[in-house]
């Protein structure tokens, strides 16, 4: 394990530890986890890993093998940077949470596509999470860890995001997707067995990341938020009335609303859909979430929308953009005889427009976060 290797190298001895934990897509349910709602991702098959060993003195070393440089030493969490608030972040909110952690050295390996959007940073935060609650014996569940690196991201890197990403990465199962109740933090798994319907989700990586996404993810959410107070809510997990909300509400406020609400129900059709078999027809939902984040949330672009249309009309069963938006990759699900024609017309739409080519990668629905050596 190469991992292993590189940390045998860096400290002079083997790892106590090694941990894995996967990245995510997410097949439906976008926008809604920071309005209490649902979500339905599932882990990928690519991920982070973490070879680790406590220390007793409390300080943390850091290694990536992806990065320049040695090992960083950091006496207290707060002095760390860049990708390393990631992995600091997870340490300080253990202790915020009264865990009794101590430091760690620690190396990091990972193969998920970058800037890709499937969350490299949860899934760092899951790795070093598990093992940490291993080695310090802390004996927390999965949501507990899913929660404390959900912490890490928002009061510590100040990334805004809500509870999914941790949560798909912690626990993630084989062969099924994660329905996860964002205000309850109930989740449920339910089967996605693609091979067996003769399908793939392909993703399309569009390979762009918009400036200004992080901003605009706050502001999002700052609307929501908006829209709440102003319908009497404490979310929008809580208007059940719809067509009301909308009489009241105007401009974004409403579009926004619009997009929650109807992203809800659309999970939910979703799951009904999975439980009864109907794998292929779930193309028709995931079409209707692009159209409601395109035009009523507004996070897409030009570059998604795109890879959206273009794997429609190379027949796939459906297509949306999928994470936070503004870049990043759609997802497509595709009869496997049609996975060429799907490519290939993503492809040549990019190529028209002098774009660079667009990635792909079939997903299949994998385990969550484990222990690997
Ligand atoms: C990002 C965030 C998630 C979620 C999605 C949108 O990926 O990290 O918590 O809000 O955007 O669904």
């Amino acid at each position: 394990m190469h991992v292993a290797e590189a940390f045998r190298e860096a400290y002079g001895a083997a790892p106590h530890g090694v941990w894995h934990a996967p990245g995510r897509v997410n097949l439906i349910g976008e926008h809604t986890d920071y309005n209490d709602g649902l979500v339905l991702p599932f882990a990928v098959p690519w991920g982070v890993s973490a070879a680790v060993s406590p220390r007793a003195d409390g300080v943390l070393r850091l290694l990536s093998v992806q990065m320049p440089g040695g090992p960083l030493t950091i006496a207290d969490p707060g002095e760390a940077e860049g990708w390393a608030r990631y992995a600091a972040g997870v340490v300080w909110a253990l202790r915020e949470a009264g865990h009794p952690v101590g430091g760690a050295d620690v190396v990091i390996d990972g193969d998920l596509p970058r800037g890709a959007g499937l969350s490299s940073s949860a899934a760092l935060e899951v790795a070093v999470a598990l093992a940490l609650d291993e080695l310090y014996g802390l004996g927390l569940s999965r949501m507990e860890l899913a929660v404390l690196a959900r912490r890490a991201e928002n009061d510590f890197a100040g990334v805004p995001s809500g509870i999914m990403d941790q949560a798909a990465s912690a626990l993630g199962e084989e062969g099924r997707a994660l329905l996860l109740d964002c205000r309850s933090l109930a989740g449920r798994t339910v089967p996605l067995d693609l091979a067996a319907h003769g399908l793939t989700l392909l993703i399309i990586d569009t390979g762009v990341r918009h400036e200004l996404a992080d901003g605009r993810y706050a502001t999002r959410r700052a609307e929501c938020e908006r829209a709440a107070k102003r319908l009497g809510v404490e979310s929008l997990r809580d208007v059940t009335d719809l067509a009301g909300a909308l009489g009241v509400l105007t401009g974004a406020e409403r579009d926004r609303v619009q997009h929650v609400v109807t992203e809800n129900h659309r999970v939910e059709a979703v799951v009904g859909l999975l439980r009864a078999g109907a794998v292929p027809e779930i193309g028709a939902l995931l079409n209707a979430s692009h159209l409601s984040l395109r035009d009523e949330f507004a996070v897409s672009c030009p570059e998604l929308d795109v890879a959206v249309e273009a794997a429609v009309r190379g027949r796939a069963r459906g297509a949306r953009m999928t994470g936070g938006g503004f870049g990043g990759s759609a997802i497509a699900l595709v009869p496997q005889d049609r996975e060429q024609s799907v490519c290939e017309s993503v492809s040549a739409a990019y190529a028209e427009r002098g774009w660079r080519p667009p990635r792909f990668l079939a997903a299949t629905p994998s385990a969550g976060a484990r222990r690997l050596a």
